[in-house]
Order: structure tokens, then sequence, then C-alpha cells
């Protein structure tokens, strides 16, 4: 049997590194999924752009930790993906979950969704040494959701304007930056915690306000949100030169998304038929290009993780 499964990826509006700290988020899937395809084979491969390999922890650390954790008979999966990789938009999140949801189909492992997030959330930390849920989450259930790390995840309505991610084209390591934000914390847990309890007030609002659909106002948070990443050391000249060009352009608000340091901004741009009046995506877009950055237009997506065909 072969067995194809896809899942998306995540822009966060808030709380990305608060949330290692147990603070809230707000995550939303968008349109750039990752696909696996798997098939029960006489040996285990795994291709993808990297190459193709047995398990192996070097090329392939994430699909080889979905592989053994699962203790499947010899398959071979095969990744493709439209998620730029180490760009802070969950790109291993969307190869893990489309690897499990396709073994979990192909092998008749009866998981449910609650339990294909948890076991993904296991292998992001497994591989990386630290990772909050909301990844693996976000790409399981799709949809804006509102995560609560060790309490609950909810799904929020759904962002309905126009996404625009600035890439920098930048390796970002969230390991690392991680890691950076952690000795910060330890040298002033004082002031780290209230900018942490900060983005967590962020998440709070920010919940109420995309309920409301008032993207005006979620964008000036967004705004905030960038200034306190910054200040905790993930922010970098060119993230910066991409969200205000952004901004100037007429997005409601833009920050950086993910771990920083590279990596992408996101901005919320009004949606279609308020274009005239500018700042609709195509102006944001272009200046963010103009600003030197890649820019990809999307949208919140409804699905998660989705089989695509079984036969
Ligand atoms: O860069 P990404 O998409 O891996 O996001 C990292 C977000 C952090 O909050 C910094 C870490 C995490 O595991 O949530």
């Amino acid at each position: 049997m072969t067995t194809t499964c896809s899942a998306p990826g995540k822009i966060y509006l808030f709380g990305e590194h608060a949330v290692v700290y147990g603070k809230r988020a707000i995550a939303s899937a968008i349109n750039l999924r990752t696909t696996a395809t798997v098939s029960e084979s006489d040996q285990t491969t795994i291709s993808s752009i990297l190459g193709t390999t047995g398990i192996d922890y070097m090329a392939h650390p994430y699909i080889s930790r979905c592989i053994e954790s699962l203790a499947v008979p010899p398959v071979s999966v095969r990744i493709n993906s439209d998620i730029p990789v180490g760009s802070g938009l969950g790109s291993s999140a969307a190869a893990v979950i489309a690897t499990l949801g396709a073994l979990n189909v192909e092998f008749r492992l009866m998981m449910d969704s609650v339990m294909l997030a948890d076991v993904g959330h296991r292998i992001e930390r497994d591989v990386q040494g630290s990772a909050s849920p909301t990844d693996t989450a976000v790409s399981t259930m799709g949809g804006t959701m509102l995560v609560n790390p060790g309490v609950s995840s909810s799904r929020l309505r759904m962002i309905e304007c126009d996404i625009v991610i600035g890439d920098t084209e930048e390796f970002s390591s969230t390991k690392e930056l991680v890691g950076n934000v952690r000795i910060l914390h330890e040298d002033y847990p004082e002031v780290m915690d209230s900018i942490f309890d900060t983005i967590d007030n962020l998440s709070g609002i920010g919940t109420l306000l995309i309920e409301k659909g008032d993207y005006r106002s979620v964008g000036e948070l967004m705004k905030i949100d960038h200034g306190l990443l910054d200040a905790i050391g993930v922010g970098s000249a060119k993230l910066s030169r991409l969200a205000y060009a952004a901004r100037d352009a007429g997005a409601y608000g833009a920050k950086i998304t993910g771990a920083g340091g590279g990596g992408c901004i996101v901005a919320l741009v009004r949606g279609l038929g308020t274009y005239a009046s500018g700042g609709g995506a195509d102006a944001v877009a272009s200046a963010i290009n103009d600003a030197g950055g890649r820019a990809i237009i999307t949208k919140a997506s409804e699905d998660g993780v989705v089989v695509r065909e079984t036969f």
C-alpha cells in the first residue's frame, strides 16, 4: 500500500520564545505544505531534496526519529515541501506530522490527532533538545490556534486577511536562539520574566481581537511584540528592515515570526476588495522584495494534516 499525507507550516502572531517559558502563544497554519508519501518496502529509505538515505540522523534526523519511534516495518518515505527550511515557518514540524500521519494510515496505528500532535512534539524535542508544542499542534489541527502550554490548545476564529511573509533567506537555528534567550533569562530573570508576561498579555488581548476580526488592532500588538523580540536579542537589522518596509507599504502590522536571528517576518494585510486604498498584499510583497527579502503571499489554512491518497 502507499499513503500520502500533507501538513501545513505556520506563522506566529504572538508568543514565540515566551511559549518556551509556559506563556500563551497564537499561531496559524498557512497555505504552504509538506507532503510525505510512505509505502511498505524491503528496506527503509528516506528521500528528500537532501538526497536518499536510510535511517540517518545527520541527513534526515526528524524522519529517522519518526520511523524509529513508531517501530514500524521497513518503509520508504518521500518528502516534498513548499516550506523553506530553517526559516521559522515550521518546516520540521510539517515534515514530522505529515510523516507520522502517513505512517499512521499505512500501518493502521489508530492514533488520533491529539496523539499525533503529542508524538510529533516529543520527536521535535528529541531532535532539537527543546521545543514548544506550538508547531506540531498547529500543523496537526490547522487553523488559527491559541496554545497554552501544558494547559490546552484551542482553535480561534481563523485569520481572514492576507498574510505576507518576508524571508531574509538567512538561516535561523531555533536551538541556538532558544539557547541565547535561556542565557539572558539566567542572567536577568526579573527583566526577562516581565517581558514574557507582557508577551503573554499580547496573546490574551490578541485572542479577543482575532475573535472580533479587528486586524488593525492585532497589527498594533504585533508591532509591540516585534519590539519585545528585538529586546530579547532575536532580532536583526534585516528582519527589522523587512518589517518596517511591510508596515510602510500599509500592512496592519509586521513582526518576526519563529525563532528570529534570520528566518522570516510576517505581515497581516487587508484582504481583497480594499486594494484600491493601497496596502494590499501585492504592495506589501513588492516593498519586502525591494528591501532585499523574498516575499511569499499566503493565507491562513483551515486544514491541518490531511490524507491525500491511499492505494
Ligand atoms: O523558528 P521556529 O518556527 O522553529 O519557531 C521557534 C519558536 C520558539 O518559540 C522560539 C521555540 C519553540 O519551540 O516554540
